[in-house]
């Protein structure tokens, strides 16, 4: 067998399962007599090249830890040149060579690239930077929100996360007879919030992907007969004629109808958390399949679980199958975008627990 030179990087939002990951690829490199090398921040770190780049070992680190949050590797220093200030600047042919130009320095056969659908969109989109190595990638995101996987690094452990917030909320909630307006993270996808939502079941689910009518909402509410419970809303939502944070929004309404009522922000914390089990059984699965396809030379190609089977695709496929947006923070740059499927099986199930999930699917 050929001894193959490998380097991995995690980009973009963290999660948690990104050490897993790492540990898992570290562990099947040694086992395949590879070598690997880590590069801190993501391309931002590729960047500074030899600056960021390290040796990965079990001495070097702790993988005892490899279950806890936030990756042992980071994940990009929005105080360096990186991929957005060089597009602000003009400058991106030039950022583009020189990650191109640390590729080929450090002499690597394999990339893995961990990272959500704007990563994966922008090494589409910029495949000339890895002509030089075998790009394979792993998606993460607790956004979900990744085109052709059913699942992505992170995503169940978010969900617990929201779980184990909203248990400790509905405590509270009882003993001042008050709801909770939570509002999820996950972009302009409702996945996150819709899984939690049911998870806890929630009275009320609000996701950007269906429109939701708040008088029928309030409704169903009053409805319950219940003077406290959770309102579950999803970043992205929006509500014509109003501004401010999306669980704002919802509060004042509620307010305005004399429902008592405080708002919670989880925030970074759905980023956070031990890595549950079947994050940690993703993270084994997508690097073996990783490292499988590097065995078998294949390149642009990103691991994914599709009705049970590990497997890789085209990050050509990838990026065909999700609605195009604009990335939020690169200029020129689409991303590739996947929401909440209107044959999702949690719509119906949330339906037929009667929680409120909004009127018209978009
Ligand atoms: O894409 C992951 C995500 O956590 C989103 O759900 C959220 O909107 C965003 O990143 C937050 O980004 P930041 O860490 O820059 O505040």
């Amino acid at each position: 067998m050929t001894i193959k030179k490998v380097g991995i990087m995690t980009t973009g939002g963290d999660c948690s399962g990104l050490n897993t990951v790492i540990q898992r690829v570290v562990d099947g490199c040694k086992r395949r007599k590879w070598k690997i090398i880590g590069i801190k921040d993501g391309t931002d770190g590729l960047y500074m090249n030899p600056a960021c780049v390290i040796e990965l070992t079990n001495e070097s680190f702790q993988f005892a830890s490899s279950h806890l949050a936030g990756s042992v590797l980071s994940n990009g220093n929005a105080h360096t040149t990186n991929f957005e200030s060089s597009a602000r600047a003009g400058k991106l042919a030039s950022f583009n060579k020189r990650l191109q130009k640390s590729l080929h320095d450090l002499n690597l056969d394999a990339l893995i690239l961990v990272g959500g659908n704007g990563s994966l969109s922008l090494a589409h989109l910029y495949r000339e930077i890895y002509n030089d190595v075998q790009l394979v990638c792993i998606p993460k995101t607790v956004d979900m929100d990744v085109p052709l996987t059913d699942k992505t690094i992170g995503f169940d452990t978010a969900v617990q996360q929201l779980v184990s917030y909203c248990d400790q909320l509905l405590l509270t909630a009882r003993s001042h007879h008050r709801w909770f307006v939570v509002q999820t993270m996950g972009r302009d996808c409702g996945q996150l919030a819709l899984s939690a939502g049911v998870a806890i079941g929630a009275d009320a689910i609000l996701i950007p992907e269906i429109k939701f009518d708040i008088e029928n909402m309030i409704k169903h509410i009053k409805q319950s007969k219940r003077d406290y419970g959770i309102i579950m809303v999803s970043e992205g939502i929006t509500m014509r004629g109003h501004s401010g944070k999306p669980a704002d929004m919802i509060s004042r309404q509620l307010n305005a109808n004399g429902i008592a009522n405080r708002t919670a922000f989880p925030e970074h914390i759905q980023r956070a958390g031990d890595t549950v089990a079947s994050d940690r059984i993703l993270a084994a699965g997508f690097a073996e399949t990783a490292l499988r396809a590097i065995e078998n030379n294949e390149t642009y190609v990103m691991t994914t679980i599709q009705n049970g089977e590990y497997k890789t695709i085209s990050l050509d496929d990838f990026f065909a199958a999700g609605k195009h947006v604009k990335d939020p923070k690169i200029i020129g740059a689409m991303t590739s975008n996947r929401y909440v499927d209107p044959d999702d099986v949690l719509l119906q199930i949330a339906t037929d627990m009667g929680i409120y999930i909004g009127e018209k699917r978009k």
